[in-house]
């Protein structure tokens, strides 16, 4: 099928595209430099998810569109914002693909886009996510946990962690309830969403794209550390005390975290009670994160210093959420409610 592919110069998006194009599809990438695309056999479509008119060309003729656009951390002098890039995109995306008469629409949103909204990332998720829903294409939604193994030249969760452990002599962990991680391969996301372009019984499903291995915020941080040969203490640290400098220095590019991002942590990034393990559901193999780190980025396998072991599988503390317009003040979705077709 022709697949038109969102965020493809991303560090989910290029495994993405190379799985989709090893599946046997034709690919399309919205790209606003061309140079940033790097996997050959991909048709480059110049634009913009902000500039609605450059988005009808690129998904005429396609029968499906993998929307992966986002980002981590807002900028607004430059007009980056997570409602924009999230929010706004989407509905751009969506109306495009309508008028084109795209027949599904796979969404990247993330783990914790259905929580009570404490944060400006989940909650400009969670709005992107009731405007999916909303719309009349086959939809399928993806919330992925953090995710390891993309290009190791593109910002990542585990990247950001290994240049910490770089330069850094300590390096403080937060414990008590929360903080735990369930880390997804790109390459299972990729292979999450190839299935999800094919399979007849997914349109309308929300699926929480969350590994086999869940690890404490500290346990993790140990094995980035030990099997990436660093050395730093690690010390731990009340989590207010983190917020602290985060709220003030968050918005620098060279602080490691936002506010939103330590809050997000404590928040947790396992799949809920009642969501399905989509390994089963889409026919995924489960990779294993601890694996990934034992063979290392230079193909090197590494010795493991000290036995870090995944948590045994904790029963989640939180429910499956599905957003709805309800949750929204009035006025704050517009349109979203409404079916186009
Ligand atoms: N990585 C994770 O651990 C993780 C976890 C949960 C959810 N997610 C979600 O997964 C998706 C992909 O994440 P990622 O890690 O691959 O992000 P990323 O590496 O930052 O890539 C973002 C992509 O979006 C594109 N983009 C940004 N603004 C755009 C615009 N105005 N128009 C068109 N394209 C635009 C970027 O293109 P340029 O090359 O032009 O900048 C890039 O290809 C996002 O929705 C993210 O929220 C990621």
């Amino acid at each position: 099928m022709r697949v038109f592919v969102t965020g493809g110069t991303g560090y989910v998006g290029e495994p993405v595209l190379q799985t989709l194009r090893e599946q046997g599809h034709e690919v399309r990438a919205l790209v606003r430099d061309p140079s940033r695309l790097r996997v050959a056999g991909v048709e480059p479509f110049q634009g913009d998810a902000l500039d609605p008119a450059t988005l009808i060309a690129v998904a005429q003729d396609c029968q499906a569109c993998v929307n992966l656009v986002g980002v981590l951390r807002e900028d607004p002098e430059r007009g980056i914002t997570f409602d924009k890039l999230h929010y706004q995109a989407t509905r751009n995306l969506l109306t495009a693909c309508q008028q084109a008469e795209v027949r599904r629409f796979v969404h990247m949103s993330a783990n914790g886009a259905e929580r009570g909204l404490p944060y400006a990332y989940f909650v400009s998720k969670a709005k992107a996510e009731v405007a999916v829903r909303a719309s009349s294409l086959e939809t399928v939604i993806l919330r992925p946990s953090v995710i390891y193994g993309g290009p190791s030249d593109r910002p990542s969760f585990v990247g950001m962690l290994e240049s910490l452990f770089s330069w850094a002599p300590a390096v403080p962990y937060f414990s008590g309830p929360g903080f735990e991680l369930a880390p997804v391969s790109a390459r299972e996301v990729a292979l999450a969403i190839g299935a999800c372009l094919v399979h007849p019984d997914v349109a309308g499903k929300t699926f929480h794209l969350c590994g086999g291995e869940v690890y404490s915020y500290k346990e993790l941080l140990r094995l980035v550390r030990d099997l990436g040969g660093h050395k730093a203490i690690l010390f731990p640290l009340p989590f207010a005390l983190a917020r602290l400098p985060a709220v003030w220095l968050g918005n620098q590019r060279w602080f490691p975290a936002t506010a939103d991002m330590l809050g997000m942590l404590k928040a947790g990034n396992v799949r809920p009670a009642g969501a399905p393990d989509f390994h089963g559901v889409l026919d995924v193999p489960d990779d294993s994160f601890k694996e990934w780190l034992l063979q290392g980025r230079d193909g090197q396998e590494r010795p493991e210093a000290e036995p870090v072991e995944p948590l045994a599988r904790a029963a989640p503390t939180r429910e499956l959420y599905i957003p709805r317009i309800e949750d929204f003040p009035p006025g704050e979705l517009p349109g979203a409610g409404e079916k186009t077709s």
